[in-house]
């Protein structure tokens, strides 16, 4: 099996903020797939976020709780547009191409560089479950982050009582690893949650992914 290796330089050079994983963070690019655009979150988002992020059923399984007011919203999207500031690690809004709404969020809930691998996480409204949006997402911003990112392994988990969330990882390639048993404590209890993970030399690219202009 052949081994992909990657110089360290191409990976993380702090001193090129405009390469690799750290140009990635600093200047999210958008994404386009067949029915939805990737792309950085605008404070002008704040209502089409809201119409869901205030649904408790979209929050059961995250770990974060549904926003009670669009100053919640408001407060969000601006930590993320911090996020993007700062070059670290943050959250792309899932744009419908159809009507321009934001739908869903998919994100780096962490990053490992010195084990060159990330974690995605992945919310939508409810109005749009059951459309294939959440695999279509989660494997353009795979494609990306093993391509330019350079990434190793990318990781996903999801509270065991989540199969939908599971297919979405099994539909795009990840394997899964097992339970790590009450690995998160969420809405006051302590949760099991299934590991997923993908490797660059076990990925087949799809490609059908387009990096388009920086928004
Ligand atoms: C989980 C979530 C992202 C899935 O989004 P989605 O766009 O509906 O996902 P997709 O349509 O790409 O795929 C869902 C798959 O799960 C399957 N599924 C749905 N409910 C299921 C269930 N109860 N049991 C088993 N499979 C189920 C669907 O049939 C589909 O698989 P298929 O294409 O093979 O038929 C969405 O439900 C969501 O945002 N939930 C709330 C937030 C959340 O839980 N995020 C994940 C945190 S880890």
């Amino acid at each position: 099996m052949s081994k992909i290796t990657l110089p360290v330089a191409d990976w993380l050079d702090l001193r090129k903020p405009g390469s690799g994983i750290r140009g990635i963070f600093y200047a999210p690019p958008t994404i386009e797939t067949a029915r939805l655009r990737l792309r950085r979150l605008r404070m002008k988002d704040d209502r089409d976020l809201y119409a869901w992020t205030s649904d408790p059923e979209v929050a059961r399984y995250v770990l974060w709780d549904a926003h009670r007011s669009l100053a919640d919203t408001r407060t969000y999207i601006r930590y993320i547009r911090g996020l993007y500031r700062r070059g670290l690690p943050g959250s792309w809004g899932i744009e419908q191409k159809e009507t321009g709404r934001v739908i869903g969020t998919i994100g780096i809930m962490a990053w490992s560089p010195d084990n060159r691998s990330i974690e995605i996480g992945y919310s939508l409204g409810r109005a749009w479950w059951g459309r294939g949006y959440a695999a279509e997402a989660l494997q353009s911003l795979m494609d990306l982050m093993f391509r330019e990112g350079k990434v190793n392994r990318i990781e996903a988990q999801c509270d065991v009582r989540n199969p939908a969330s599971a297919r979405v990882m099994e539909k795009c390639g990840m394997r899964r690893e097992g339970i790590l048993r009450e690995r998160v404590f969420n809405k006051g209890e302590a949760v099991n949650v299934v590991l997923y993970a993908a490797l660059a030399e076990d990925r087949k690219m799809t490609g059908d992914a387009e990096r388009t202009e920086k928004d």
